[in-house]
């Protein structure tokens, strides 16, 4: 039998998962899953379509500075070394489908909180490895599925806000939900930081939030390594189709409607979401990104400018 990987699990965490933020210790910084060698094996790898790399302004939350590049023609390596020097931040996703041995970590630590947690069985888990230079920033969003954040190396300051109005108002969730916004377009006001859980997440650490709790992250004066994970439940999914079915109603009947988590008035919701989507009227979730920079190691920031080209993800 493994090692269990979260290695400070208490009673009252089985209480706390899922409905308030839970800061838990765990032994992943240890494997060599993520050294930098496996890390820059994984980078020559990763097929186009599974991975972003993005810079951004440094001092201050500036959504519009955020910007999609390339690492077309650097090795894994050169990579690495444009991470540690530079300001860029490099998400590799779908980790689980491009080598079984994140799968199999993915499913027992998945498996660890369902022995746990009562009730709790997820599906549609998959696993982001996040390698990210000193100081960069993810701005305040929400994410779709249940989400989880664990850090490997370095530090980050994690900000986490109430999943409710003001910080997230029903129709800004509605709208990343129908597809109508980006998850970084969800509106912040530097105040809510007043109200913010705030956690310097050591290497060795993972937190889970409440279901689309707005939140952001702000590196260290160091090379960062972490990797997310992210679920669906039924409660979950029940509760994607409420504020999907809440945003056609709010679109099409003017009304303002509620979240109902059972009988007839979700069933209705999981047919008017159903339908919806089956029919094609929810946007396309492919997204046409702009590339403007390639990684180079060499370069100030790590990375250059490149003539912008369009990409279909
Ligand atoms: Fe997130």
């Amino acid at each position: 039998m493994a090692q269990s990987i979260i290695t400070n699990w208490e009673p009252k965490h089985s209480a706390l998962y899922g409905k308030h933020i839970v800061h838990l210790q765990h032994r992943l910084h240890e494997s060599p899953l993520f050294s930098d060698d496996a890390l820059a094996d994984l980078i020559d790898r990763v097929p186009r379509q599974y991975y972003h790399v993005n810079t951004m302004n440094t001092d201050r939350h500036a959504p519009g500075t955020w910007r999609e590049g390339d690492f077309a023609g650097a090795s894994g390596r050169e990579v690495m070394d444009a991470v540690r020097n530079g300001n860029i931040w490099v998400l590799i996703q779908q980790v689980a489908e491009l080598d079984p041995a994140y799968r199999e970590v993915l499913d027992q630590l998945y498996g660890e909180f369902e022995h746990h947690v009562p009730g709790l069985e997820t599906f549609k888990r998959k696993m982001s490895i996040l390698i990210s230079s000193p100081k960069v920033q993810v701005y305040y969003h929400c994410d779709i599925p249940g989400q989880s954040l664990w850090q490997l190396r370095g530090t980050k300051r994690v900000y986490m806000y109430p999943n409710s109005a003001p910080f997230l108002h029903p129709e800004a969730m509605e709208k990343i939900v129908l597809n109508e916004a980006d998850e970084q377009d969800t509106p912040y006001e530097a105040w809510f930081d007043d109200y913010a859980e705030i956690v310097d997440l050591n290497a060795g650490e993972m937190l889970h939030w409440p279901i689309h709790s707005p939140h952001r992250v702000v590196n260290g004066d160091c090379v960062n390594v972490s990797f997310t994970t992210e679920h669906w439940t039924t409660p979950l999914r029940n509760h994607y189709a409420n504020v999907y079915a809440n945003g056609i109603l709010r679109r099409n009947l003017g009304i303002n409607p509620s979240i109902t988590p059972s009988g007839p008035a979700l069933w209705a919701k999981l047919a008017i979401a159903g339908m919806h989507r089956q029919l094609g009227f929810r946007k396309k979730n492919k997204m046409a990104f702009k590339i403007d920079f390639r990684v180079d190691p060499q370069a100030p920031g790590g990375f250059s400018d490149i003539d912008a080209f369009e990409l279909a993800k």
